[in-house]
């Protein structure tokens, strides 16, 4: 009897010991990520370039690999390169990037099927509204067969609306009419029933466009078709769009019975030329100092900035996680962002939230400290 006791006790000290160390065993730093950090939320992705659809750089392979769980085609998919010519499509890259995908244990989304811009020059000529309705709906079906069951979820249509939400006078509205935004859904739900399908824009908070954009969605929906999203872009700066306006955005399209997806996050830092005066963009300011004020490096006050701004967004996100399906940051690292090239060429931006090192930034960090899990 005395033996068992002796027993029993001694176990008991060793299972406190060992689960006190458990509790304070420092996970090792593949645990902490940004995937593992919303992993309960939200799918946290990253828009990737062709190196890195081709692994061009280990390391930065090893950070897509451990920080995110979503890819999306910064702009390998978009018809200028996927369909060049009338009857030639261009697959060798795509494959890469489902490959990467696939490889990295990745949801995978296609970006993006029908876009005005990058749009194939043979595509953009056509006038006739049979041609293009042709040409459409090969376009479509051919890429989204190829893809299916492999791509969990594309941008059917990108930035079909102006900002005052009238639908944009493109090639496609121009040629068809507006049943080109549910022949696009139609076609793309009949070739591939399970991916999720999406309509996809910037400035999606301001009202008038949001109006516009629930306006024509519910115009799909009236006709059954299928549309299962709204992609917010998401391209903000430190003050606009406010955090009411996200808010209010996010409930609005989710009330549509859509899933949200914030699809092409980053948060400029610089001046925007439009921002002053009666600035126009074409107007020379390439090389001015005040519309590039951190050539040089990014001071801790605008770092903190950027942060705080960060955790805001992705506190609301959290609040709204049963609205959320992805976050979607629009690049890896500061260094490619296609922000230090837009609306002027040569600027040093720090829109993201890994550096031009590919360190973490302090945005990071208050991201990741918005979850018990690190
Ligand atoms: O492919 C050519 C290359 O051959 C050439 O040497 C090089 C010379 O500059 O240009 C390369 O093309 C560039 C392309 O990105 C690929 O890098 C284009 O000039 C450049 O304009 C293009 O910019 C892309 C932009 O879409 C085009 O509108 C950006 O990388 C990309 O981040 C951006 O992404 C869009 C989304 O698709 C839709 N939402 C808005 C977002 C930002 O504009």
């Amino acid at each position: 009897m005395k033996t068992l006791k002796t027993f029993l006790v001694i176990t008991t000290i060793l299972i406190l010991m060992f689960s006190c160390k458990q509790t304070n065993m420092v996970k090792p730093s593949t645990f902490i990520s940004l995937k593992n950090n919303f992993q309960d939320d939200f799918y946290i992705g990253a828009a990737i370039n062709e190196n890195q659809i081709l692994e061009k750089d280990s390391v930065v392979t090893a950070l897509i690999s451990k920080e995110f769980n979503s890819i999306t085609a910064e702009n390998i998919m978009k018809s200028m390169y996927i369909h060049p010519a009338k009857d030639s499509f261009a697959f060798n890259l795509t494959d890469k990037y489902v490959a990467f995908g696939e490889k990295h244990g990745m949801y995978i989304h296609g970006h993006t099927l029908i876009w005005h811009s990058q749009l194939a020059a043979w595509f953009a000529d056509i006038k006739d509204s049979t041609e293009m309705v042709l040409a459409m709906e090969k376009h479509i079906k051919t890429i989204v067969d190829k893809y299916k069951g492999k791509i969990d979820s594309w941008d059917v249509v990108n930035e079909a609306l102006n900002e005052d939400g009238t639908l944009r006078k493109s090639a496609f509205l121009e040629s068809v009419g507006e049943d080109y935004l549910a022949f696009a859904f139609k076609w793309a739900s009949d070739t591939d029933s399970k991916a999720d399908l999406y309509y996809n824009d910037y400035n999606m908070t301001n009202l008038n466009k949001r109006n516009g954009a629930i306006k024509m969605i519910e115009k799909i929906q009236d006709k059954g078709i299928k549309i299962d999203g709204v992609g917010m872009q998401g391209h903000w700066n430190l003050k606009t769009p406010s955090i009411k306006d996200i808010e209010e955005s996010i409930i609005a399209y989710s009330k549509l019975g859509l899933k949200v997806a914030i699809t092409e996050l980053d948060i400029t830092v610089l001046p925007n030329p439009k921002d002053l005066v009666g600035a126009e963009v074409s107007q020379g300011f390439e090389g001015s100092e005040k519309m590039n004020p951190y050539a040089k490096g990014l001071p801790d006050s605008i770092q903190t900035k950027l942060a705080q701004r960060y955790r805001d967004i992705f506190k609301l996100f959290l609040k709204h996680k049963d609205k959320i399906s992805r976050v979607t940051f629009w690049g890896v690292s500061d260094g490619q962002s296609w922000l230090n090239g837009w609306p002027i060429k040569g600027r040093t931006n720090y829109p993201l939230v890994f550096d031009r090192e590919l360190k973490p930034k302090q945005a990071y960090d208050s991201i990741m400290a918005l979850t018990s899990k690190n």
